[in-house]
C-alpha cells in the first residue's frame, strides 16, 4: 500500500529527508514549504537538474530529473487532508506557523512528527491541535538524524554525519491511534530513515526534554562573543572545532546544572527514572562514536569530531567582505527560547539554582529583544517568543505530567 508522506519545511533537513525517504518503495512523498518562494525555486531547479544527497566520503544518491519521486509545493489545503503522516522539519520557532496552517486540514488518523521536535514540541502541538478540535498523535524526535547542509538549493544537500541513535517520545493522548496504514508510526519513520539512526523510544517526556540538549550552541556562542569588540572578522571562526577552555567551562557548568536538576527530579520522583542523564561528553560519544578521533575530554570530543569538519560560527557578510556574528541564527534564536528557558523552568520547579544558564539567558535577551528573566524569575512570555511551560499553563512538575494524561 502507498503511504502519503508530507514533509513540512524547506531547509537542510527537509532536503535530506525528502531525498532519502522518496526512495522508499511505498512512500509517496510531498514537500510543503510556505516560506518565501522556496517551493517554486526547489520545484524548478529539481525539474531541470534532478536531486542529489551527497554523503561525506564517496557515497551519494543521485536522482535524475525524470526519476525524482517527490513533489514540492506550497499548497497546504490540497496536500494535508490526504496525508497519512506529516513530518515537520523546520527550526522550532516556526513549529507554531506550520501547526496552525495544517491543523484545520488534518485527518484524525494522521500522526504528526516533529523532526526534530525539541523541548516543548509536545505541549505546543497538542495545544494548537486542541484549538482546532483535533487530538492527533504526536511524535517528537530529539534531534535531526543528520548533520546536513544544502549545497545548492533544491538540487543538492550534503550529509556530514549520521547519528547512530536518536530518541523520541510518542503522545497518543485520547487514543487517536499511532498507526500509519498497517504499521506503527515509529516503524514507518524508521523505514523512511533507513537503518541509521536507530529510533529509540523514551516514555518519560520530561526526561526527554533533558536529552534534547539545547545546551551546546548557546554556551559556545556566549563564550565566543560575550566580550566581542564589535569589529568585523576576516573569516568566520570554526564553531565546534574552535572551542576553547572557556567555552568548555560554560558547557560543563550548564551540563552540571542540568544533571543537578535531573538528580533533584530523581529524588522527588524515584519511580520515573531520571537517573543516568549523561554528560555532554557522553552524549557526543553516544551520537558520534565513529567520528570522534580523540575521546579523552569534552574539548577534544568537540575539536576532533569529523561530523563537525568545517562548521563555522553563524556570520553575516559586511559590505566590505568581512564577517560579523549572526545572533538571529537558530543557535541563539532557537536554542534559548525553545531550549534553555524550558530547562530553566524545570530547574526552578525543583528548586535547583542555575547561575550559568541565567548568565547565558541574560546575554541572549540582549540579542533577541525579549525579556525572559526579571529579578531572577522567569517572565510569562507570549507564545511567539518561546515555549515556556508556564505559557501553556504548566507551572509545576505535577501539571507537566498531568498535561499528557
Ligand atoms: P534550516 O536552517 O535549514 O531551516 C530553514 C528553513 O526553515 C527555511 O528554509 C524555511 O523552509 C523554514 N523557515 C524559516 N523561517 C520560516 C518562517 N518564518 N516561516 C516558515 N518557514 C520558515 O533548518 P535545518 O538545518 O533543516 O534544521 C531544522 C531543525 O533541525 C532545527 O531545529 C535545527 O536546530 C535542527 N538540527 C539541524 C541540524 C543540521 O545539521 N541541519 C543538526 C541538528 C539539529
Amino acid at each position: 500500500e502507498k503511504l502519503n508522506i508530507t514533509i513540512c519545511g524547506g531547509g537542510n533537513g527537509a532536503h535530506t529527508f525528502a531525498g532519502i525517504s522518496s526512495l522508499v518503495k511505498n512512500a509517496n512523498v510531498t514537500v510543503v514549504t510556505i516560506f518565501e518562494n522556496e517551493a517554486e525555486r526547489w520545484a524548478e531547479t529539481m525539474g531541470k537538474n534532478g536531486f542529489e544527497v551527497k554523503f561525506k566520503g564517496d557515497k551519494k544518491v543521485t536522482i535524475a530529473p525524470e526519476d525524482v519521486k517527490f513533489k514540492v509545493t506550497k499548497e497546504v489545503k490540497s496536500v494535508i487532508p490526504d496525508s497519512d503522516l506529516v513530518v515537520i522539519c523546520v527550526p522550532a520557532y516556526t513549529h507554531n506557523i506550520y501547526m496552525n496552517l495544517i491543523s484545520p486540514y488534518l485527518n484524525k488518523n494522521c500522526p504528526i512528527v516533529g523532526m526534530p521536535g525539541q523541548p516543548g514540541f509536545e505541549y505546543e502541538a497538542l495545544t494548537i491541535l486542541k484549538e482546532h478540535g483535533k487530538t492527533n498523535t504526536i511524535m517528537s524526535i530529539e534531534t535531526m538524524p543528520w548533520a546536513c547542509r544544502i549545497i545548492k538549493y533544491g538540487e543538492c544537500v550534503e550529509v556530514l554525519g549520521t547519528k547512530d541513535e536518536v530518541c523520541y517520545t510518542l503522545v497518543d493522548k485520547l487514543g487517536g491511534g499511532t498507526k500509519v496504514g498497517q504499521s506503527h508510526v515509529e516503524d514507518v519513520m524508521q523505514a523512511l530513515l533507513g537503518s541509521k539512526p536507530v529510533l529509540s523510544r523514551m516514555e518519560n517526556i520530561l526526561k526527554y526534554t533533558f536529552l534534547c540538549r539545547p545546551t551546546i550552541h548557546p554556551p559556545i556562542m556566549y563564550a565566543k562573543w560575550k566580550s566581542w569588540d564589535g569589529l568585523p572578522l576576516e573569516t568566520p571562526p570554526l564553531f565546534y572545532q574552535g572551542v576553547d577552555e572557556e567555552a568548555v567551562r560554560y558547557l560543563d557548568g550548564l551540563t552540571e546544572e542540568v544533571t543537578q536538576t535531573a538528580a533533584a527530579l530523581d529524588n522527588k520522583f524515584p519511580e520515573l527514572g531520571f537517573s543516568g542523564v549523561s554528560t555532554m561528553k557522553e552524549w557526543l560519544i553516544d551520537h558520534y562514536s565513529d567520528q570522534i578521533s580523540d575521546k579523552s575530554s569534552l574539548l577534544t570530543c568537540l575539536q576532533t569530531n569529523s561530523a563537525y569538519d568545517g562548521l563555522v560560527h553563524p556570520m553575516t557578510k559586511t559590505s566590505d567582505g568581512k564577517f560579523v556574528p549572526d545572533f538571529q541564527y537558530r543557535y541563539t534564536r532557537e536554542d534559548v527560547p525553545y531550549g534553555l528557558i524550558v530547562l530553566r523552568q524545570i530547574a526552578s520547579m525543583v528548586e535547583v539554582s542555575t547561575p550559568i544558564i541565567d548568565e547565558i539567558i541574560k546575554w541572549a535577551e540582549t540579542k533577541l529583544g525579549t525579556q525572559y528573566l526579571k529579578d531572577g524569575k522567569l517572565c510569562n512570555i507570549d507564545r511567539k517568543s518561546g515555549r515556556l511551560p508556564l505559557t501553556y499553563g504548566i507551572t509545576t512538575i505535577e501539571e507537566f505530567f498531568q498535561f499528557f494524561k
